[in-house]
């Protein structure tokens, strides 16, 4: 993670995670950062400025209307001399306030003031994150470009608590933060379709064929593109995670259901086949359960599923400018995800190699080669996030060359 020397300005807002946001200036700084503190008024229960400040090397800021602050920088200059504002934790009150756009205080005044990227990982109880409230703000603030990381799900501070509304480790917010500074806004005004999953082809009402794909590759593409500015239409099978906030998330069963919503969505500058389809349905699925019989088990036959990243990219008119697949391999990774690349005439094959023994499937991390025509990069064993933000860097440049 390198920062080179850019500026954050953090903003800690009231809750119990605000001691975690002191790790946080470590973990920046780590980095290279070079990191500014505003404690909220409400923060100062669970830290002290005197903590935030001597990590940072320079006074933590409290008060809109502390004549020293205002002497020393500023509201306005804090709001602008930074490359990065990062909000953590982000509670339910400080979203609302940048929601309606309200500057009453230090904090909200600089995010109201600042021309800066925002990025916002949010904290609060599961049913505060899930209030209506908060979801309508969520929107709004992703509509306004501000950029989230986590929250995550987990236990809370409150015994017994647990859910959605963790905030995200220091790490991943000071990963989420690198990767912004990088990529900015370098998608902004273009169309991304993500897909993601598996897909459940039915046998009958109650059994299906699927696969072991949990979708989190999928859902990180989908949230890194939209970190970047991008449009996203995310087109998912039957996943376990949450909506990627900034996203628009079609769920499908299918592999029929995934191409009919796949074509819905075009067209768009970018498409990313992340999906994990199932290659053949049963087919004639029964419309009631299929009774077990003595000593002979139902045979079933099977036909092809449409290849949804081959038909797309094959198509005529409205090809997405990048099309770009993935090859999950247990074998010859780099010889089957050539082969691949040119049998579906997609730009980029992200090959992985996905044999039990290396725990991908399901799992945080991932270690990939990109392949492209003009030939093959092989990454580090990265986390799934980001895999996510490199490719979406890697698909930024992309389209920027080609115009
Ligand atoms: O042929 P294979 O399934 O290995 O190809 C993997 C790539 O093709 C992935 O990008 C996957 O999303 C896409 N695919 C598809 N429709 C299918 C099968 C695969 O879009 N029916």
């Amino acid at each position: 993670m390198r920062f080179d020397a850019r500026r954050i300005l953090l903003i800690i807002g009231g809750g119990i995670a605000a001691y975690k946001s002191l790790d946080l200036i470590r973990r920046l700084q780590d980095g290279g950062a070079r990191v500014r503190s505003i404690l909220t008024p409400a923060a100062r229960h669970f830290v002290t400025p005197l903590a935030a400040g001597a990590l940072c090397g320079e006074r933590a800021y409290t008060d809109l209307f502390d004549a020293q602050s205002e002497f020393d920088v500023g509201h306005i200059r804090l709001a602008r001399d930074t490359d990065l504002i990062v909000v953590a934790p982000a509670t339910a009150d400080l979203m609302a306030r940048m929601a309606g756009g309200l500057a009453d205080d230090l904090a909200s005044a600089v995010l109201l003031a600042t021309d800066k990227p925002i990025l916002l990982a949010p904290a609060m109880n599961p049913h505060m994150w899930a209030a209506k409230a908060t979801q309508r703000n969520l929107a709004q603030l992703a509509a306004d470009g501000v950029h989230f990381v986590g929250p995550a799900r987990g236990a809370m501070a409150e015994r017994g608590e647990s859910g959605l509304g963790r905030m995200a480790e220091p790490l991943e917010i000071a990963a989420a933060a690198a990767a912004l500074l990088r990529v900015g806004r370098a998608l902004s005004g273009k169309r991304v379709l993500v897909t993601s999953g598996p897909t459940h082809e039915p046998i009958d009402p109650v059994r299906f064929i699927a696969n072991r794909s949990s979708g989190k590759q999928g859902h990180a593409i989908a949230a890194a593109a939209a970190a970047a500015g991008a449009d996203v239409v995310l087109i998912s099978g039957p996943v376990d995670l949450d909506d990627p906030p900034g996203t628009t998330v079609v769920k499908v069963e299918t592999a029929q259901d995934m191409l009919a919503a796949v074509e819905r969505a075009l067209p768009a500058d970018a498409a990313i086949f992340a999906a994990a389809v199932a290659d053949w349905r049963v087919e004639h699925s029964s419309g009631s359960k299929i009774k077990k019989r003595q000593g002979r088990p139902a045979a079933l036959a099977l036909v092809e599923n449409p290849d949804i990243l081959a038909t797309v990219a094959r198509r005529k008119s409205g090809r997405p400018q990048v099309v770009i697949g993935f090859a999950a391999e247990t074998e010859d990774l780099i010889g089957n995800a050539k082969a691949k690349l040119v049998a579906k005439g997609c730009d980029f094959i992200v090959a992985n190699d996905v044999s039990a023994a290396t725990g991908i499937m399901g799992g945080d991390s991932n270690t990939v080669h990109l392949i492209g025509a003009a030939g093959v990069e092989s990454w580090p064993p990265l986390s799934k996030d980001e895999v996510a933000h490199r490719l979406i860097e890697r698909l930024a440049t992309h389209l920027k060359d080609a115009t």
